[in-house]
């Protein structure tokens, strides 16, 4: 078994862009600019919101947060974001998700200019990357494919499972392991909350993505000897023992299923530092096509 050390991929991804900027700064242009959109008090969204901020200066990234009250209007919400679409200085902004129930999320996903969407959540870059075209990839799953393409993990012909089929990783996972390339080229099946008899399914996968949202779904006996393990989720689970009183575990019960595997993400380090690389990433290519 090997750790797919996904803390270590990203920090040499963020090294790669650090000193691109650099490169970029003396050629006369500004650094890359990304802006952040909380809304409310999520503390899971906090973290994030922040770890986000402190990659963007480590990597010489200029970086904008706006944090609203949950009770912002939609409208307001929208103004908000026609503002950072019309400001020139500025390469790209995220919406971190989820928002208050009162606000239509695809709507707000909706009104960012999908040059600026360097999460990939618009329309028009989901379509595009659903046919192949250059788009902006969402950041979970580009972080995904980014790793297993540096960790040269074979991926044609082989039958990808992926667990759950949410906008942000399952739908996307799906298109970006069915693509022509590497990593690509599976044979793939979205499972999820309404499939029947999901170990049938996931015994099979010679690749399997959890991205369910359930602490320790995962059983061994739910995975193939030598499969390919990529656990996607970030759940807190309660821990008195910890001072902050939880800890953070993945989808896969990690302790039991790694020894079958041929190569596992760990939670945390795995994933999760890979998807705030990739959203570096995918900003600097949004500055590269502005300069
Ligand atoms: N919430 C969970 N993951 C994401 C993400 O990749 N982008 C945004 N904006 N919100 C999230």
């Amino acid at each position: 078994m090997e750790l797919i050390d996904g803390k270590a991929i990203s920090l040499t991804l963020r090294e790669e862009l650090r000193i691109e900027v650099e490169e970029m700064v003396k050629g006369g242009h500004r650094p890359p600019h990304l802006a952040v959109i909380l809304v409310g008090e999520n503390p899971a969204s906090q973290a994030y919101v922040g770890a986000k901020v402190k990659a963007c200066e480590k990597a010489g990234f200029k970086s904008s947060s706006l944090h609203f009250e949950p009770t912002i209007s939609q409208d307001d919400l929208l103004k908000a974001i026609q503002t950072l679409n019309d400001d020139d200085e500025l390469d790209g902004f995220i919406i971190q998700l989820p928002l208050p129930d009162h606000i239509d999320e695809n709507a707000v996903i909706e009104t960012v200019d999908p040059t600026k969407d360097v999460d990939g959540f618009h329309p028009i870059n989901v379509g595009r990357m659903a046919i192949g075209l250059d788009s902006f990839i969402s950041a979970t799953p580009g972080g995904i494919v980014e790793m297993m393409r540096r960790m040269n993990i074979e991926t044609e012909g082989k039958h990808c499972v992926i667990l759950g089929r949410s906008n942000i990783v399952g739908a996307p996972m799906a298109m970006l392991m069915r693509r022509k390339g590497h990593p690509g080229n599976c044979t793939v099946t979205v499972a999820h909350s309404r499939t029947k008899d999901i170990k049938s399914i996931t015994t099979q996968a010679d690749i399997l993505i959890a991205a369910i949202g359930i602490p320790e779904y995962v059983k061994p006996d739910m995975v193939k000897e030598g499969a390919v393990v990529i656990d996607v989720g970030i759940n807190r689970v309660e821990d008195a023992s910890r001072e902050r009183g939880y800890r953070l575990t993945g989808d896969v019960a990690f302790g039991e299923v790694s020894p079958k595997c041929s190569y596992i993400t760990p939670v945390p380090g795995g994933v999760g530092p890979m998807t705030i690389a990739y959203l570096l990433n995918n900003t600097m290519i949004a500055a590269r096509k502005r300069m």
